[in-house]
């Protein structure tokens, strides 16, 4: 697949944005992500003091009438990322121009109230992705597209490798590769960004972090909401879209990846990519060992009843709203290690994790029985908390007069928080890293074409096979075909 790449390390950094302009401005991401990320930015004195956000959509809003609306959604949050001292001043940070996406000449309106000629923009596009194009267009036409300007794109980034592609390259005939920031908020988050600094911050884990020590890899992205007020999206997505083809491809590459010559854009990305490109395609004879999908009917999660996907929906569906999978990284390093995926929706706790399972010792000195040896366990928790655990044997305390007992103890490498430092949100590193012109956090073309290559290969094979997903109560784990697919080497799930 076409893919230019151009290098980029840090020393080449641009200047601050001056101007962020965000597109999709009166939407839900907006409401409950962006608005409040760019607000504790503010609040903790972390933005640029001359950058000013211009919101734009479709509603024919003022500037007050939109201040309004911003006022509200921050009046949503938690109390502790509230800071009313703060608010006037961000507020005067904010203006809005509505836009009709569709009349590319109404651009010419938005680039006045930008003041572009002026200024160095930081472009955020928070819109349906059928609007990419035409936005894309509007912006060069309307010249607010030029050499200073970096252009965000949320997910989600097309629905297969050829409609990325044609995102890509319409993107692309107005901003170079090193300008686009593909937005993977999972790259935000705190633990994400820990695994490369555990890996490759001590000497203690690089040397058994390959096939000769570890047995296998689970990552878990579980989560307790249904599809909510999302279900036209959904139902055209499904999980293996939806979670697998980027966040998941994403922990997995940052798990398995070798060591970059240094913590930059370019060197992160390419090893990155190289794991992305060596995932095992999962052919039609391979979906019975390596894909379970699943979708879920009524149930109770956390103690309330929920209606199942299709009740919600309104009609019957054929979409997964879980997937299990065995996936391998054909290199050297990863020779015979089962990576196991999972993610749904409506099961019965949120929790994000991934384990590395190492393999027992090769002669157990204390005999068996009581005393058997449990084989080491590294567990990275993203949320809800967020801590690193390793699970190693130890004396249970006493004289030991019926023989030793064993017990297993966890080490603790938790990223407690120093007291009073807020949990910050993904965004809020994104969107600063977007403002400064940092894109080793976001996802180069090359890795989102490896991953779209892979889900098109799987989504292939379960049709050609017509594999339909399988029913599973809400709030329980999944399909009881799951639990199968790894207990079939067995292997649990980590719970
Ligand atoms: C989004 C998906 O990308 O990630 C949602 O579209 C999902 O369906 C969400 O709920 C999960 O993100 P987080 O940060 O809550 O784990």
């Amino acid at each position: 697949m076409i893919t230019d790449v151009s290098r980029l390390s840090l020393q080449d950094a641009p200047a601050p944005a001056d101007l962020l302009l965000l597109f999709g401005a009166t939407g839900d991401l907006a409401r409950r992500m962006l608005m409040p990320s760019l607000f504790g930015l503010h609040a903790d004195g972390l933005l640029p003091a001359d950058l000013e956000i211009l919101g734009t959509a479709r509603s024919a809003l003022s500037d007050d009438a939109y201040r309004q609306w911003v006022r509200e959604a921050l009046a949503a949050l938690p109390s502790d990322q509230r800071a009313p001292n703060a608010l006037d001043a961000f507020l005067r940070r904010i203006r809005y121009a509505p836009l009709d996406i569709g009349n590319e000449s109404a651009f010419a309106g938005l680039a006045r109230a930008a003041g572009a000629e002026t200024r160095r923009p930081a472009i955020f596009l928070s819109t349906a992705p059928t609007l990419f194009e035409p936005t894309i267009a509007g912006l060069h036409g309307a010249g607010l597209a030029g050499e200073q300007t970096r252009i965000g794109l949320e997910k989600p980034l097309g629905h297969d490798l050829a409609s990325s592609c044609a995102i890509n390259n319409a993107v692309r005939s107005a901003f170079d590769e090193s300008r686009i920031y593909r937005i993977d908020h999972y790259l935000g988050k705190e633990t994400v960004q820990n695994l490369l600094v555990l890996r490759f911050g001590n000497s203690l884990f690089e040397p058994v972090w390959n096939g000769v020590h570890i047995e296998h890899v689970q990552i878990t992205v579980a989560e307790t909401v249904g599809v909510e007020d999302r279900a036209d999206f959904y139902e055209a997505a499904g999980a293996l879209r939806d979670m697998v083809q980027n966040h998941m491809l994403q922990l997995l590459a940052l798990v398995a990846m070798e060591a970059p010559a240094q913590y930059d854009p370019t060197s992160v990305r390419d090893e990155k990519v190289k794991v992305l490109r060596s995932l095992r395609p999962i052919d039609r004879a391979g979906v019975a060992q390596h894909v379970v999908l699943g979708q879920y009917g009524d149930g109770a999660v956390t103690g309330q009843a929920v209606l199942g996907y299709t009740a919600e929906l309104g009609r019957n569906s054929t979409t997964e709203t879980f997937v299990a999978l065995k996936a391998h990284v054909d290199n050297w390093r990863w020779k015979g290690v089962p990576f196991y995926l999972r993610t749904g929706k409506r099961l019965p706790q949120r929790h994000s994790e991934i384990v590395i399972q190492f393999k027992p010792v090769p002669h157990s000195i204390f005999g068996d029985g009581r005393s058997a040896l449990q084989a080491n366990r590294l567990v990275i928790r993203l949320q809800p908390e967020e801590y690193v655990r390793l699970h190693v044997m130890a004396k249970e305390p006493g004289l030991d007069r019926g023989g030793i007992q064993l017990q297993e103890v966890p080490l603790d490498f938790s990223l407690t928080r120093r007291l009073n430092e807020r949990r910050r949100i993904a965004y809020e590193r994104l969107l600063l890293d977007l403002i400064e012109g940092d894109p080793t956090l976001f996802v180069r073309r090359d890795e989102v074409e490896a991953q779209w290559q892979w889900v098109d290969g799987i989504r292939a094979a379960c049709a050609a096979a017509n594999v339909q997903p399988r029913s599973y109560t809400a709030g329980s784990w999944g399909p009881a075909a799951s639990i199968a697919l790894t207990e079939r080497d067995g292997v649990s799930w980590h719970e």
